[in-house]
């Protein structure tokens, strides 16, 4: 690790990425820890005839994707993923799972050795042996240590400086204490875990029950079978852990703010929850729905919901999970939307 002041770079600038880009660029001017300058990779986009990173660093606004907000002016876009991270000995990755490859491959080789990691994305895949984490990939591709940040953080609630939790996991823990100092806030409050691989997986895996709960919110479902659906997820979300993660599994994890509190939150605001009540309502596909609702931003339960089947298929595990087992199969076998009671009534967690 390198003499301070360390230089951070932010790997993504979408919702959340915005959001924590403002809380890094205020934190660094404060602390000599850090470089106070700020490099922030976004991928470049036209919006009415200007690049979006010109009207970042003159307007100081990303206008896609967190509009109404100022990002602090020391937090600087740049273009060029390679010369984003070159220099960096703090990388923040908060960018859709689905391009987590492609941008680790981008800069593999272009990255110190000695830089920290951490992912603020969620999402999973199906390795070889089962379960990969999104966080294995970059630990993999890249050589570095990466630590995860999982919490109840709706990207613009935190904008707006609202009070909220959250939780890094990470296998060093000082490297978490160190990304804690570079994060916490009055109003952003950072608790450090060593479960990191459980913290993660509890990210990820809150998307594919908000889906059933936007599912409960479209067939006009109450606030019981609501509360039943998050607290058979939740069953789920534990029993996946036990089998999965390659370390211990403390139940304790769940009940920090990656755990229960991120799943609430998800189950009731979050775009995962608001497509599936429209999907239920209108029958659309998933795929158009996340083309007209979401100018840009990506959904992340239905195909973390796919990624999970495959990895229950696989184990031949699927009837142990009938809740992420049905939203896979209602986003992408044309199972109706009404058959989700089914695998409540019967659940395993009820024999
Ligand atoms: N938004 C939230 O409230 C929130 C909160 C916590 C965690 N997260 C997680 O953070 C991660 C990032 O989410 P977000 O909300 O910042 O993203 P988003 O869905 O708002 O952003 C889309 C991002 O993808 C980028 N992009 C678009 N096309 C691309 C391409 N072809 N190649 C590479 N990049 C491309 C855009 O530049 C933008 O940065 C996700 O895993 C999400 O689950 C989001």
């Amino acid at each position: 690790m390198a003499e301070v002041p360390l230089k951070v770079c932010i790997v993504g600038s979408g919702n959340w990425g915005s959001a924590i880009a403002k809380i890094i660029g205020n934190n660094v001017k404060k602390l000599q820890q850090f470089a106070p300058t700020v490099k922030m990779w976004v991928f470049e986009e036209v919006i009415d005839g200007r690049k979006l990173t010109d009207i970042i660093n003159s307007d100081h606004e990303n206008v896609r994707y967190l509009p109404g907000h100022k990002l602090p002016e020391n937090v600087v876009a740049v273009p060029s993923l390679t010369e984003a991270v070159q220099d960096a000995d703090l990388l923040v990755f908060v960018i859709p799972h689905q391009y987590i490859h492609k941008i680790c491959d981008g800069i593999s080789g272009k990255v110190s050795r000695k830089a920290l990691g951490i992912s603020l994305i969620k999402g999973l895949e199906e390795g070889h042996q089962g379960l990969k984490l999104i966080s294995d990939i970059i630990r993999e591709k890249l050589d570095i240590d990466v630590s995860v940040l999982m919490g109840a953080n709706t990207a613009t609630e935190v904008a707006e400086e609202q009070f909220c939790e959250t939780t890094i996991g990470s296998k060093a823990v000082k490297n978490g204490f160190l990304f804690k100092k570079l994060l916490q806030t009055p109003n952003f409050r950072v608790t450090v875990v060593d479960d990191a691989d459980t913290v993660e997986l509890c990210g990820a895996l809150k998307n594919i029950v908000a889906v059933g709960a936007g599912f409960c919110d479209g067939l006009r479902w109450g606030d019981n079978t609501k509360a039943a659906v998050i607290r058979l997820g939740l069953m789920e979300m534990i029993a996946f852990a036990r089998i999965f993660c390659k370390g211990q599994v403390s139940t304790a994890t769940f009940l920090e703010s990656c755990g229960v509190a991120d799943l609430i939150t998800t189950c009731y605001g979050g775009r995962n929850r608001r497509v599936a009540e429209v999907f239920a309502r209108t029958g659309k596909s998933i795929e158009e729905l996340e083309r007209e609702l979401l100018n840009g931003q990506k959904l992340q339960g239905p195909p973390t919901a796919a990624q999970v089947h495959r990895i229950l298929m696989h184990s031949d595990l699927t009837k142990k999970f009938p809740l992420f087992t049905a939203v896979y199969q209602i986003c992408y076998e044309r199972k109706p939307v009404r058959e989700m009671l089914a695998c409540l009534q019967c659940h395993p967690a009820h024999i």
